[in-house]
């Protein structure tokens, strides 16, 4: 965005002056020609008019060119942003030669891009230099014609000299400013595009739902792969175990009960204790995802998630997730920041620390997705005992339960990849 307005900065504001200033001079000749000849007037006019339709003849090229830039310049910033994220593996596995193809590819992209846009905007320079310069000998050719049939005086043939530069200048700068402002043109709409607020897939009521239906629901991607859903149905309080192999579907279908990705068929039906549809409070689902985010602050406030009014549930919630006595063998306990880059916590501890924000937020209806997929069996055991006494309705996703584990829950549902 930055270099798109940059672009737009150099190419179209710029511009504007050097189009009022180019205006202002072919005026000002204009006025003074009036006063001196009218075939030399027509003659400028003419010319005035082939000189704003010069651009065009560049416009499309050019406009492209400035697409390609913006366009290299986000796959530039996405490939730099995708690879860097695992820098640590690649130095591990010794693969920085990969590291530096991809982003060299990336950038010679981007390099090309400008040459390809400098090399149109050069072009629209010489064709408007070219264009100014016959058009200057024309008005001189012609101010000589006219001043040897005595219908100008010889001394305007000096002054018609110094307005041939000035004329040359005027042209020069109009048309490349038309040029260069019109070139960045499908620029300025897509950033306007950018700016508009966007639509919230999410509808969001103030209810809380008990029953979370689906009828018929399959989901289609771009790629060719499909996914079709049983119907089910999740009722208040329910404590469900989700299962399936790899690729079954159960993390999609948690987005989509979060209504992060739309179904292609089918639908899901939020009902209230009453069995009204209702379009339900969708902020009171929690959820936590496969890839539980922690951030680089204290235990503490990643519990919270910095709401401190919360700050007094954290104790019990740590006993509950048994992260009590991974807090002891920290020094600052519950104060202790997280560090992710040295990542200074388990896989296990993360994920506790993650439980322990589902236990003090304390929503009605919890979706965790692989929450204990690191914490021992032990461990595991007493976390499901503590986190399946609270009255939500809970749907949990696990791979590796054993028998003991899933009779801990009233029922399990199991995904078939079809
Ligand atoms: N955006 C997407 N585009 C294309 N395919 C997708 C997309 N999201 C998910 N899928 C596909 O949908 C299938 C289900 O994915 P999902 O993440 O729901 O599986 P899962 O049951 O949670 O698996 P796991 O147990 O490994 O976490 C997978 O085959 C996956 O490749
Ligand atoms: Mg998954």
């Amino acid at each position: 965005l930055t270099n798109d307005l940059q672009m737009v900065n150099e190419n179209y504001i710029g511009a504007i002056f050097n189009l009022l200033y180019g205006s202002v001079l072919i005026i000002s000749i204009i006025i003074y020609l009036i006063m001196l000849n009218w075939i030399l007037l027509l003659t400028i006019c003419l010319i005035v008019a082939i000189t704003l339709i010069l651009p065009k003849l560049i416009e499309k090229p050019l406009q492209k060119a400035n697409q390609l830039i913006s366009d290299s310049n986000q796959v530039y910033l996405d490939t730099l942003n995708n690879w860097l994220q695992g820098l640590e593996q690649l130095r591990q596995f010794a693969a920085g030669a990969k590291l530096f193809s991809v982003s060299q590819l990336a950038s010679k992209k981007l390099e090309d891009a400008n040459v390809k846009q400098t090399t149109y905007t050069k072009l629209l320079n010489a064709i408007t230099g070219i264009a100014s310069a016959i058009f200057g000998l024309i008005i001189f050719l012609l101010s000589g014609v006219l001043v040897k049939n005595g219908l100008l005086e010889i001394s305007a043939l000096m002054v018609v000299g110094n307005f041939r530069f000035y004329l040359n200048q005027a042209i020069n700068q109009i048309s490349n400013a038309r040029g260069q402002m019109k070139g960045v043109k499908n620029l300025i709409t897509e950033i306007d595009e950018s700016t508009k607020s966007v639509q919230n897939l999410r509808k969001s009521g103030f209810t809380t739902p008990a029953t979370i239906k689906t009828k018929g629901l399959g989901l289609q991607f771009s790629n060719g792969e499909s996914l079709s859903y049983p119907d089910l149905q999740i009722n208040q309080g329910e404590k469900i175990l989700l299962t399936g192999d790899s690729g079954a579907g159960k993390s999609t279908l948690f987005k989509l009960i979060l209504g992060d990705i739309k179904p292609s068929r089918g639908e899901i039906i939020f009902e209230d204790k009453d069995g009204n549809e209702i379009v339900p409070d969708l902020r009171k689902i929690g959820y936590f995802p496969q890839d539980p985010v922690v951030f680089p602050a204290s235990i503490l406030d990643n519990v919270t998630m910095f709401n401190e009014k919360l700050d007094s549930r954290v104790g019990k919630a740590v006993e509950e997730v048994n992260l009590a006595s991974d807090l002891e063998k920290f020094d600052e306990g519950l104060k202790k920041k997280i560090d992710l880059d040295k990542l200074n916590i388990s896989g296990g501890q993360r994920q506790k620390i993650v439980l322990a924000r589902a236990k003090v937020h304390d929503s009605d209806i919890i979706l965790i997705d692989e929450g204990t997929s690191a914490i021992d069996q032990k461990a595991t055991m007493d976390i499901l005992h503590n986190l399946l006494k609270s009255k939500a309705t809970i749907v949990f996703i696990a791979h590796n339960f054993n028998t003991k584990m899933r009779g801990l829950f009233d029922r399990e549902i199991h995904l078939v990849k079809e």
